[in-house]
């Protein structure tokens, strides 16, 4: 293309994935093939109605902007990256869907097998297609997520053949702090509020790990209060205690018993924040604003950040992210719940006329 093309600085536009644009914060090395699928730089949406609402400035990280649809992409890359480097050839996990799609994805592209464990019945339809799409050896089990996780642990500590690539790897944590990177990046500035929500607890400590790795470099000036929404009823960690069977309209959080609940807790209590629960009619309800009012479709276990920000007080004119961790259509069957399907009409001028009322 012509120099003088228009386009702004043609050399920053390539994008070179999240391990690459924060290598100086990655556990990598000149060995490490970096595998990836340019995850990360997803947009950062200004949100004028929830802003006039909270009275504040309000940003939606939309992580539905992912390869995969959703910010496991920002962990994956690099915990496949570190197996290849490894010598593994075997990756597996349990999932309520997304982390599934995203292994299966980056192994395939790593040229590796990946094993999932999902918990049969409970797996938005358009997760389970990924995983089979990229070729996984999907298996569903008659049992929930914790269940799933606990069979996965035990798969790694038993075999040097197989790498675990929930978020108990911590490569897992060190991709996905790069969400926080970003924001910082684009806003220029660090929020005052983070809102997110919390299933396994991984996202909210990756967040908090990257907030405070900017600041301690001296890259930002503050910290964030870092608020995690449960959903009522699978909520472990608002009520203090494991919840054997947990449920919610929004699977992809339907966890009981989460992996990094002790790191979720220091992300709380460290940054003078909260985790609290949000109901299933609140998740719901924010999931079709967001849609209808900020034109931004994410799934549903993304919008109990939202759901959490409409029923929690921020300061006057502070600066709020709400990160939305999934894209819509990973869950048609929820999208549909949520709308009369039309009826058909006939294939006539006149009918369409009618129907728009012109
Ligand atoms: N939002 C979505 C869309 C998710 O898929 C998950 C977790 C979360 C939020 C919660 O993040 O677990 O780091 O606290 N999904 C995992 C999975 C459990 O298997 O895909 P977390």
């Amino acid at each position: 293309m012509a120099e003088n093309s228009g386009r702004p600085d043609r050399e920053r536009m390539v994008w070179r994935g999240v391990v690459e644009e924060y290598r100086r914060f990655m556990p990598v090395n000149d060995k490490t093939p970096i595998v990836t699928l340019g995850e990360g730089r997803t947009p950062l949406i200004y949100a004028p109605v929830l802003s006039s609402i909270k009275s504040a400035k309000v940003y939606l990280k939309y992580e539905g902007g992912n390869p995969t649809g959703s910010f496991k992409d920002r962990g994956m890359t690099l915990a496949i990256s570190k197996a290849a480097e490894e010598g593994s050839q075997t990756v597996v996990c349990a999932s309520t869907g997304n982390t599934s799609a995203s292994a299966a994805a980056y192994a395939s592209k790593a040229g590796m097998t990946c094993a999932v464990l999902i918990p049969e019945g409970y797996i938005a339809l358009g997760k389970l297609a990924q995983a089979l799409i990229y070729g996984a050896k999907v298996m569903q089990i008659k049992g929930n997520f914790d269940q799933a996780l606990e069979i996965v642990r035990e798969l790694g500590e038993n075999s040097e053949k197989v790498t675990v690539v929930n978020s108990i790897n911590p490569y897992r944590i060190e991709g996905q702090k790069t969400g926080a990177f970003e924001i910082i990046d684009t806003l220029g500035v660090v929020p005052d509020y983070h809102f997110i929500p919390v299933g396994n607890a991984g996202n909210i400590t990756a967040y908090w790990k990257g907030y405070q790795e900017y600041y301690k470099e001296g890259i930002s000036s503050s910290l964030p209060k870092m608020m995690g929404f449960q959903a009522a009823g699978a909520a472990p960690i608002v009520l203090g205690h494991v919840v054997e069977r947990p449920e919610t309209v929004a699977t992809a959080i339907r966890i009981g018993n989460p992996a990094s609940w002790d790191n979720a807790v220091r992300a709380r209590d460290e940054s003078g924040g909260v985790i609290r629960a949000v109901e299933d009619s609140e998740i719901l309800e924010a999931y079709r604003f967001l849609a209808t009012k900020e034109s931004v479709f994410c799934e549903p276990a993304s919008a109990a950040s939202v759901a959490g920000l409409m029923k929690t007080e921020v300061k006057p004119g502070s600066v709020v992210v709400c990160v939305l961790t999934g894209h819509g259509l990973k869950d048609p069957d929820v999208a549909i719940s949520q709308i009369s399907v039309p009826e058909a009409v006939d294939a006539t001028y006149e009918a369409i006329s009618k129907e728009l009322g012109i």
